[in-house]
């Protein structure tokens, strides 16, 4: 079968050397949002679903842990997220992640929106966090904790960093959703005008990992496109046969690989026990809450700000997210110390 071949190939032929996620993906990236967070990088529109849904979230992370004027950290915050919305509501927000480039672009984000009370500071994949034990009121962390080479060493670091009774909200890309046809599948990153790289994903849902292999290419992510569109072939996973890597191997200028675990809502919940949190509370998120509340707002009922927005979701917000939900559904989880 072709989605066995190309994995084949590729671990056979190219020998992918191991790396960390930080490594993998996210020191290459200019933006992890391609530029289109709102508020960090584009105006709020109130008419856009998603940013309400986005507003939802960054009440969520604020509201559950209880960050009001405190002192929050976000671990592995990516362009700012949640880090630089929840700063005008916290008295201080740390950004900690191990991509020295994603450091620069926080940083560099909250400077262009006058935020002075966010700072951001790298720690290597796999070493302690830099701060001192109980410096937290409060941890965020977005799809971060399964980026890390250990996930159950990272808990236990967010624990030790938290004040007894501070509470880490988590959310995570549980695996479920890419059951029935996306379980393999390919993502092109353009890394600069000369340079793109193939990022082939095959992800085992039932053992929760995801083996991700990457092939940097001496070709832009236009040139591929390009390609692919001159001999008729799919833009997606579909596209890259083993024939297409041989003819394009000339230009394979590195293979990498990276393996992640992606643990489900049950899974996420027995770990973040043995790290050595005394509560675990599976919850509603305040993101779909806000999607939610917009479908069911005739527009003309709709507020037009984004204060005014706000000012509508945050007592409800508040509640939602104190709101049990089932693991089985890999909610949001706050875990308190
Ligand atoms: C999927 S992105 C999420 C970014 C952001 N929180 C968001 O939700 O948009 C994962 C982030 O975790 C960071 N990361 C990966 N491994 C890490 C580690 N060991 N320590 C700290 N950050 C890490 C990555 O560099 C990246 O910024």
């Amino acid at each position: 079968m072709n989605t066995v071949d190309v994995f084949d190939w590729i671990r056979e032929t190219l020998r992918p050397s191991a790396c960390t996620s930080d490594e993998f993906i996210y020191d290459d990236m200019d933006s992890q949002s391609c530029r289109s967070l709102p508020v960090v990088y584009r105006p709020f529109d109130p008419g856009e679903r998603w940013h309400w849904v986005d507003r939802g979230h960054i009440l969520d992370f604020l509201f559950a842990t209880r960050g009001e004027g405190k002192q929050l950290l976000d671990f592995g915050p990516g362009d700012g997220w949640p880090s630089v919305g929840v700063a005008r509501f916290a008295g201080e927000v740390v950004g900690v992640d191990a991509s020295p480039r994603r450091v620069e672009v926080c940083a560099e984000n909250a400077r262009r929106l006058g935020i002075s009370n966010a700072k951001f500071v790298h720690a290597p994949a796999g070493a302690p966090l830099p701060f001192e034990d109980a410096t937290f009121d409060g941890v965020m962390a977005a799809s971060s904790v399964e980026q890390t080479p250990d996930p159950k060493f990272t808990l236990r670091e967010l624990c030790r960093v938290l004040k007894p009774g501070g509470r880490l909200r988590i959310g995570y890309e549980a695996l479920g959703a890419y059951r029935n046809g996306k379980e393999r599948e390919i993502w092109v990153l353009g890394i600069d005008n000369r340079t793109c790289r193939l990022v082939f994903y095959d992800r085992h849902i039932d053992e929760e990992r995801a083996d991700q292999y990457g092939l940097t290419l001496a070709m832009s992510r236009k040139d591929v496109a390009d390609l692919l569109r001159s001999e008729g072939r799919p833009r997606t996973y579909e596209g890259f046969t083993v024939d297409l890597l041989e003819r394009l191997r000339p230009r394979i200028l590195d293979a990498r690989a990276c393996t992640l675990r992606h643990p489900s809502g049950r899974t996420l919940a027995a770990w973040l026990t043995e790290a050595g949190f005394s509560e675990v509370i599976p919850s509603n998120g305040g993101g779909p809450f806000a999607g939610r509340l917009f479908d069911s707002l005739p527009e003309e009922r709709r507020p037009r700000s984004l204060e005014a927005v706000e000012e509508l979701l945050a007592p409800l917000v508040k509640i939602v997210v104190e709101m049990p939900a089932p693991l089985s559904l890999d909610p949001m989880i706050t875990a308190v110390k």
